[in-house]
């Protein structure tokens, strides 16, 4: 990974959520095709399941990571109001819309006869192809803007207190009927 932070950073966790993250948005947006091609399979639905837990857990936890730990830091120095804060807590919420109408389109298709393909592919197809996109540039902003940041502006002290704060975030525990997250707006 070509990181614009020091490998030793406290935020290289942040970074590396990143790198997993677009993977899986890559797996997802070619199950999702290949289920509005063929319709569905245990690898396609492997692929969706696997994406769904990523979604609840440590996606959830990252989100609350930056704004629990990581962004309060930062305001404190640039300011709250129109910054680039403000603009990654709006694209959180966002996300996290999309995330739900996902997880319902998901769980449609999950439904399906195995093989079948279910009304909801091509809503799925799109939906998955929507977050790709949206959240692929968040995690671009994050990476080459809002972490070098940090950087420029945090001392280093301040900057480990903020990998100890991240540390505390729990993994969210989805329940199985409803999403999962707690955004945090504050
Ligand atoms: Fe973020
Ligand atoms: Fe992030």
């Amino acid at each position: 990974m070509n990181s614009p932070i020091p490998h030793d950073s406290p935020l290289v966790p942040l970074a590396e959520d990143h790198a997993v993250a677009l993977t899986k948005l890559v797996a997802v947006d070619q199950a999702a095709s290949a289920i509005v091609a063929c319709g569905t399979s245990s690898d396609t639905l492997a692929v969706l399941a696997d994406f769904r837990a990523f979604l609840d857990g440590p996606i959830t936890r990252h989100f609350q990571q930056e704004e629990i730990a990581l962004f309060p830091p930062l305001e404190a120095v640039i300011g709250a109001q129109g910054g680039p804060t403000a603009v990654m807590r709006h694209e959180h919420q966002e996300l996290y819309a999309a995330f739900d109408e996902w997880r319902r389109l998901a769980a449609e298709a999950a439904r399906a006869p195995v093989g079948s393909t279910p009304a909801s592919a091509s809503e799925l197809q799109r939906v998955s192809r929507q977050i790709g996109s949206y959240l692929g540039q968040h995690i671009h902003k994050e990476d080459n803007v809002l972490l070098p940041m940090c950087h420029r502006f945090l001392p280093a002290a301040t900057l480990a207190e903020v990998g100890e704060r991240m540390q505390a975030v729990p993994l969210p525990q989805p329940s199985p009927t409803e999403p999962s997250h707690q955004s945090n707006k504050e």
